[in-house]
């Protein structure tokens, strides 16, 4: 991780204020002191989250022919993890504080010394520490009972292959693709929502044959792909990074990775991991079920277990990098310059006064845009100021209802970030503004 630039720090605490203070995120049951590692995502939060996740199922399933979609348990048979390397292998190195009673990651350690209390030589040996949560099926609680919460959704995708392949009509290369929730004890929550408990993957498994060429060269068109889809929904060229893995750094059933970086005012960190995963995980899924998981190619008449390209994102830290990059302080005021696609809110309506009939007219826009678009309306307070709330929420286009509108069925329409304003007919706003939003 590079280090923090002088006033990173100082950005990193602006971001989370104006989460909560604009309800992006809370923490999860704040009422009770929270719970370390989970967080809550609020009205403007949950928007955003939905952009990037449609974003992502647009780009990686609807507009494409080889790729579909599943949507699988987050509770598996626990044989699932144990065929994974999960229950092995799956762990991290822990250290505990004996004078504070702190618990840490042992490769997060410096100079031997407590991050929390500050004691050196104070820790235990290192012991290795697994990440699943587990939990209990039904009513009895012991081992013949047990299971996990899944740690990353791709395991429902390799347990669903032969499903998907004798029901839909897939030919290699194919994806699967997967968007839910994912669950892993971590030791050190940190970094707001980027090293979280409870988090959301976007992963899709691409089968290709088990040809090195074949597999090299999907690895390297996914590796573009993923790294081209942040750029296109807005994260500065400049911030974003891709770094190939040294053979050292592979997990265990890889043969390639890349991680897509990004510069968190905490450093740059992982954002994305593009892997090949082999055959390791469809052979081992046959081993433990006893279930062929091959596949025929009718073109070369040939059984085989395909290997996997794996995109894996995390919804949250995407998330995270989205609202890193758009935050943005500026003399007047504080703007989240959003990609349109992925602002929570698309277009606040405003009647100037409350008088004249502007807000019947504002309403009567707001009511028809509301139907295409996430809008706000808001009547509330000087315009001034209702820019700048919808700046603070990243809101793309503000449509002002005035004096003249009433006669000339004429509004304004404000874009964000030049903040330059034009006068459009009403019967034109959807049509201003699908252009500008569709076309970005
Ligand atoms: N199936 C492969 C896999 O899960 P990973 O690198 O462990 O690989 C993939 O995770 C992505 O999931 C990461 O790049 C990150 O975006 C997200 N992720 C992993 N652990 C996370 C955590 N504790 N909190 C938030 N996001 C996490």
């Amino acid at each position: 991780m590079a280090s923090p630039t002088p006033n990173s720090e100082q950005k990193m605490q602006s971001v989370v204020s104006l989460c909560r203070r604009r309800a992006f995120i809370f923490q999860s049951s704040e009422i009770y002191g929270g719970l370390n590692g989970c967080w809550d995502y609020g009205p403007l939060g949950v928007e955003l989250k939905w952009n990037i996740k449609q974003a992502w199922w647009r780009d990686m399933v609807m507009s494409r022919d080889d790729v579909v979609g599943v949507d699988c348990s987050i509770l598996m048979n626990p044989r699932t993890w144990e065929a994974s390397g999960h229950v092995q292998s799956f762990t991290d190195p822990m250290v505990d504080c004996t004078k504070c009673k702190g618990r840490f990651r042992a490769d997060q350690i410096s100079n031997n010394q407590c991050p929390s209390c500050g004691t050196k030589n104070s820790f235990t040996e290192t012991r290795q520490f697994n990440l699943m949560f587990k939990t209990y099926v039904g009513a009895v609680e012991d081992n013949s009972s047990q299971t996990y919460l899944r740690p990353e959704t791709c395991q429902g995708i390799f347990a669903n292959f032969a499903n998907i392949v004798s029901t839909s009509r897939v030919k290699v290369p194919f994806g699967i693709a997967q968007i839910g929730k994912a669950f892993r004890n971590e030791i050190n929550p940190r970094n707001f929502i980027f090293r979280s408990r409870e988090f959301e993957q976007m992963e899709m498994e691409f089968f290709v044959r088990p040809e090195p060429q074949e597999a090299e060269k999907w690895f390297e068109y996914w590796k573009t792909f993923r790294y081209d889809w942040y750029l296109k929904h807005g994260i500065s060229k400049e911030r974003l990074h891709l770094r190939i893995h040294e053979p050292s750094e592979l997990a265990h059933y890889a043969a390639g990775c890349a991680d897509i970086e990004y510069d968190f005012p905490f450093g740059r960190s992982e954002l994305e991991g593009v892997a090949n995963r082999t055959d390791y995980d469809l052979k081992k899924h046959s081993e433990f079920s006893k279930k062929d998981l091959s596949y025929f190619d009718a073109e070369t008449q040939k059984r085989y277990f395909p290997y996997v390209i794996e995109p894996s994102a995390g919804v949250d830290r995407a998330l995270l990098a989205f609202l890193c990059d758009a935050y943005t302080e500026e003399p007047e005021r504080v703007v989240l310059k959003f990609h349109p696609k992925i602002a929570p809110v698309k277009v606040a309506i405003f009647p100037l006064v409350n008088k004249d009939g502007m807000p019947d007219l504002a309403e009567k826009i707001y009511k028809e845009l509301k139907h295409r678009w996430n809008c706000f309306y808001d009547d509330k307070g000087a315009v001034g100021r209702r820019y700048r709330r919808q700046d603070e929420a990243g809101t793309p286009f503000c449509v002002t209802v005035d004096g003249e509108s009433t006669a000339s069925y004429t509004v304004t329409i404000r874009e964000r970030d030049s903040m330059l304003q034009e006068r459009v007919a009403i019967d034109q706003i959807q049509t201003y503004v699908a252009k500008r939003l569709e076309g970005a």
